[in-house]
């Protein structure tokens, strides 16, 4: 009697512990988001699908209850509308179920700098930067407490270099591989994994909408393909996954370059090429 009394509790507590967390994805409609939407449903979580076009997103969600019998549940919202963005960060922070955030949501613009309206350029920032930290914001303190959960962030290789002419896109970008790596080191020792992915060009709707001919570029990604390696570098916990950068020592030779010179930065006097005197 007392055996079997012991065992309940531990096969119950064996069973929330198996229990797959729910996983929130901005951008699901179409792309990277929703290929990323197809492969977490096939891996039996159930889903938040968060987007402006509801109509795809329905779409979407009924062909994965179908095939792979997951919840899914959707969530419209503009991401730059500070009060739909809200409603998403209630959700972040009240839903317990949601122990992964898949930050997506983004968009690139077309043109050079001074052609670019500053209204264009305004809600770029807000959506691929004020929302994701805002998002990421939202989840993180619920994660922390509980001491798991992941928040993967899709950055770009864009945003580590500005020849390819694409500024404000690219500092947003650089703005996302810092906020990841700098969250990597806050709250991966509180069992929280931060993952920052960085695509090239991959195709998807960003490069029409941005007034580019996928077609016309030199190399293009399948967006299967991508977001396939973004999962594994996802299941090996890379802190950084580059999914079309074949040399890993490149990174790795880049990243080491960057952390040689901290210890350089702490310095009471300018460097001797700044003296005047
Ligand atoms: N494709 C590439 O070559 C490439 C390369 C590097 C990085 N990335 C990054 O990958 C991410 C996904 O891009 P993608 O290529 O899959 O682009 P996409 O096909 O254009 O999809 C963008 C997604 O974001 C959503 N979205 C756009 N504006 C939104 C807003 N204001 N509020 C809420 N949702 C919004 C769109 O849905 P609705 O229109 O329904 O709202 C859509 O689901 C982006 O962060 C992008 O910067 C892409």
């Amino acid at each position: 009697m007392t055996i079997i009394m012991n065992i309940v509790p531990m096969l119950e507590k064996g069973n929330a512990m198996t229990a797959k967390p729910s996983v929130l994805i901005t951008g699901a409609s179409t792309g990277i988001g929703a290929a990323y939407a197809e492969r977490f449903a096939r891996r039996g979580h159930d889903l938040v699908l968060v987007a402006r076009n509801t109509s795809r997103m329905e779409a979407l969600a009924e062909r994965l209850r179908g095939e792979v019998g997951v919840t899914i549940h959707i969530v419209a919202a503009d991401l730059v509308d500070p009060q739909e963005r809200a409603t998403v960060e209630a959700r972040l922070r009240d839903d317990a179920r949601i122990g992964i955030l898949i930050n997506n949501a983004g968009a690139s613009l077309g043109g050079v700098f001074i052609d670019q309206s500053v209204d264009d350029i305004d809600r770029l920032v807000q959506l691929n930067t004020t929302a994701l930290v805002r998002l990421a914001h939202a989840i993180a303190p619920r994660l922390a407490q509980a001491g798991e959960g992941a928040i993967v962030n899709i950055g770009s290789a864009v945003g580590l270099a500005p020849e390819y002419g694409m500024p404000v896109y690219g500092a947003t970008k650089a703005f996302v591989l810092h906020l990841s790596q700098a969250l990597s080191l806050q709250l991966g020792p509180r069992g929280v994994y931060v993952q920052a992915v960085l695509p090239a060009a991959t195709r998807t709707e960003i490069w029409g909408h941005a007034g580019v001919d996928v077609d016309t570029l030199p190399a293009v990604m399948e967006v299967d393909d991508l977001v396939d390696a973004a999962l594994a570098g996802f299941d090996r916990r890379e802190a950084v996954t580059i999914p079309p950068l074949h040399d890993l020592g490149q990174w790795e030779a880049f990243d080491a370059a960057r952390q040689s010179m901290i210890s350089g930065f702490g310095q009471s006097r300018p460097a001797e090429r700044y003296r005047t005197d």
